[in-house]
């Protein structure tokens, strides 16, 4: 079998956001970087308290380079703000830094990224986590869970719930704002969207 290869021979020794994302663009620890248009690193400060960890970048992250620029990007802002957490303060990155797609026509479908792409990437994670060290880590959605504890959860069981089994800081883990977005219009929705904000409360400034 083929030794799994991951993002480690690219990650730097510095622990700057600036060369940990400058670094990632040349990065081909999975084969996800060959169709994708450019790595989708973080957004944030060194500075914040709170990291939020989604999936992997989308098709409108993977063309601007951002992410949660998306629509699932603004339900997020919106549940960010009702719950009081400033999106400026906050440090924002993915489990997985390529946008897996594939393509249908001229579209280009989300793909959920594989366990050994979670793997791959999870130096980066690494390092960010050593470059930021938040005070609580939020992730959204199962994948970004598995990434983050490192070991697969169910949503329902575990999301709500300050969790401290990490050394150094709090974990929680909720909904993804996707699955919030596919409610939007349908029955649910207002309760999805209510339940996102209620988790991201435990983890405001002033929880
Ligand atoms: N979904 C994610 O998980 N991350 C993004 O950056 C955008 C959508
Ligand atoms: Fe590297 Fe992660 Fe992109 Fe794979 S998805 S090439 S490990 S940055």
């Amino acid at each position: 079998m083929a030794e799994q290869t991951d993002a480690s021979p690219w990650v730097p020794a510095s622990r700057e956001l600036p060369d940990l994302e400058s670094a990632a663009h040349e990065c081909r620890g999975c084969e996800l970087w060959r169709p994708a248009t450019q790595v989708v690193f973080s957004t944030g400060t060194r500075s914040a308290g709170v990291m939020l960890v989604g999936e992997q970048p989308g098709d409108q992250e993977d063309r601007q380079g951002e992410p949660f620029v998306g629509p699932a990007g603004r339900v997020l802002d919106d549940a960010l703000e009702a719950a009081g957490i400033d999106r400026a303060a906050a440090y924002l990155t993915n489990a997985v830094k390529h946008f897996r797609f594939e393509p249908r026509g001229k579209r280009r479908i989300h793909a959920k990224p594989e366990l050994r792409h979670l793997v791959a990437c999870h130096p980066w994670l690494d390092a960010e986590l050593e470059a930021v060290a938040p005070r609580a880590v939020v992730a959204l959605g199962a994948t970004a869970a598995r990434a983050v504890l490192g070991r697969p959860v169910k949503i329902g069981e575990i999301r709500g719930k300050l969790l401290d089994e990490l050394p150094d800081r709090v974990a929680l883990v909720t909904t993804h704002p996707s699955a919030v977005l596919r409610l939007r219009g349908r029955e649910g929705y207002d309760e999805a969207f209510g339940d996102l904000v209620a988790d991201l409360r435990l983890v405001a400034p002033d929880a």
